[in-house]
C-alpha cells in the first residue's frame, strides 16, 4: 500500500496471532450521481488479545468498515480473513457461526435489542447461543446474575422489566453483560462511551479492558476520540475519508505522527473533548 503511513515496528512484535485482516477492503454505496466510496481499499492486520482504536472524523467510514467487520453489508471489493482463513459467511449457518466469534456494541444502545424481549430473554440468548440452552433453570440465572454483577447490575431488579425501561448508561452496561456471556473472540465498539457522562464512560472502559484480561478477546474500539484511543489502545489506525492515512503503535502514531490528518485530529482534541491527562495512562498489557 503505496500511501500509508507505518509508524515504527515498535509495539508489534509482542502481540498474538492474527484473528481479523483485510486486503483492499472498500464499501461503495449507490450509484452514479450518488455513488459513495464509504471505504477505500484498507488494508489492516487485527491480532490476538490487541485493543485496536480506528479513529477519524464524521463521515470518515468507520461504521461502514464496521459494519462489513460483521457481515452486516456486503463488501464491494477486496477480501476479509477471520481466525486465519479467508472468511466465509455464505450460508446463513455460517454466518451464525461467525457471529459467535465476533460481536459489537453499538453508538446507540437502544438499537441494539429487541424492544419486545424482556431483559432476561436478551440474556438467556446469549447463554443459549453459547450452547446453554440445555443447563438448568438455576444455573442459567447464576450466569446471569454473575454477568450483571460484573457490570454493576442487580439481575433481581431487571427481570422483567424491557430494555426501553432502562437508563441509556443501564443500557450499556446490559450490553457488556450479554457480552460477558458470549464471550466472542473479537469485540467492535462503535463510539461505545459516547451516551454517557465521563465517570460512567471510564468504568465502561475498565470493564471492556477488564473483559479483555479476563477472555484474552481482542477489542476494536471506533471513535472521533484520539485521547481515548491513545488511552486505551496498542494500536491506533487513523482512518481519513475511506482511507487508512496512518497506523501503528499508539505512542508512535499520536506522540509521534506522520500524517496531517493526525496532527489535526490532536490539535483538535482540547476543542472538542476535555484534556486527556496522558500522564496517568497505565502502561498497556503486554500479550502473547
Ligand atoms: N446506507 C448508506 N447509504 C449510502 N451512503 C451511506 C450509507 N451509510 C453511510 N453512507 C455514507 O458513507 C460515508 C461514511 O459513513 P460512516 O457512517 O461509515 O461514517 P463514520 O465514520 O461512522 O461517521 P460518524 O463518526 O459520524 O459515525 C458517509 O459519506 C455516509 O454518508
Ligand atoms: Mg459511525
Amino acid at each position: 500500500m503505496p500511501d500509508i503511513m507505518m509508524n515504527g515496528a515498535a509495539g508489534r512484535d509482542h502481540v498474538g496471532e492474527l484473528c481479523l485482516s483485510g486486503k483492499g477492503v472498500t464499501k461503495v454505496y449507490g450509484m452514479g450521481a450518488r455513488r459513495t466510496v464509504a471505504v477505500d481499499h484498507v488494508d489492516f492486520e487485527f491480532r490476538k488479545g490487541e485493543v485496536i482504536s480506528i479513529v477519524g472524523e464524521s463521515g470518515s467510514g468507520k461504521t461502514t468498515l464496521v459494519k462489513m467487520l460483521l457481515a452486516l453489508t456486503s463488501v464491494t471489493e477486496g477480501d476479509i480473513y477471520f481466525m486465519g482463513g479467508k472468511r466465509d459467511i455464505t450460508t446463513r449457518q455460517k454466518k451464525h457461526d461467525y457471529w459467535r466469534g465476533i460481536q459489537a456494541i453499538f453508538q446507540d444502545p437502544f438499537s441494539s435489542y429487541n424492544i419486545f424481549h424482556k431483559i432476561d430473554a436478551v440474556l438467556l440468548d446469549c447463554i443459549n447461543m453459547r450452547g446453554g440452552k440445555g443447563f438448568s433453570k438455576e444455573k442459567k440465572t447464576e450466569m446471569m446474575s454473575e454477568a450483571c454483577k460484573f457490570v454493576n447490575l442487580e439481575f433481581k431488579e431487571l427481570t422483567n422489566k424491557y430494555p426501553f425501561e432502562l437508563s441509556g448508561g443501564q443500557m450499556q452496561r446490559l450490553m457488556i453483560a450479554r457480552i460477558f456471556l458470549l464471550q466472542p473472540r473479537i469485540l467492535l465498539a462503535d463510539e461505545p462511551t459516547s451516551m454517557i457522562d465521563a465517570c460512567s464512560r471510564a468504568t465502561i472502559l475498565d470493564m471492556l479492558l477488564n473483559l479483555r484480561a479476563e477472555i484474552g478477546m481482542t477489542i476494536i474500539f471506533v471513535t472521533h476520540d484520539i485521547g481515548l484511543a491513545y488511552y486505551v489502545s496498542d494500536t491506533v489506525y487513523i482512518m481519513e475519508r475511506g482511507r487508512f492515512v496512518e497506523f501503528g503503535g499508539a505512542d508512535d502514531v499520536i506522540l509521534r505522527p506522520s500524517a496531517e490528518y493526525t496532527r489535526r485530529l490532536i490539535q483538535d482534541v482540547p476543542k472538542i473533548h476535555e484534556p486527556w491527562d496522558f500522564t496517568k495512562r497505565s502502561p498497556r498489557a503486554v500479550l502473547t
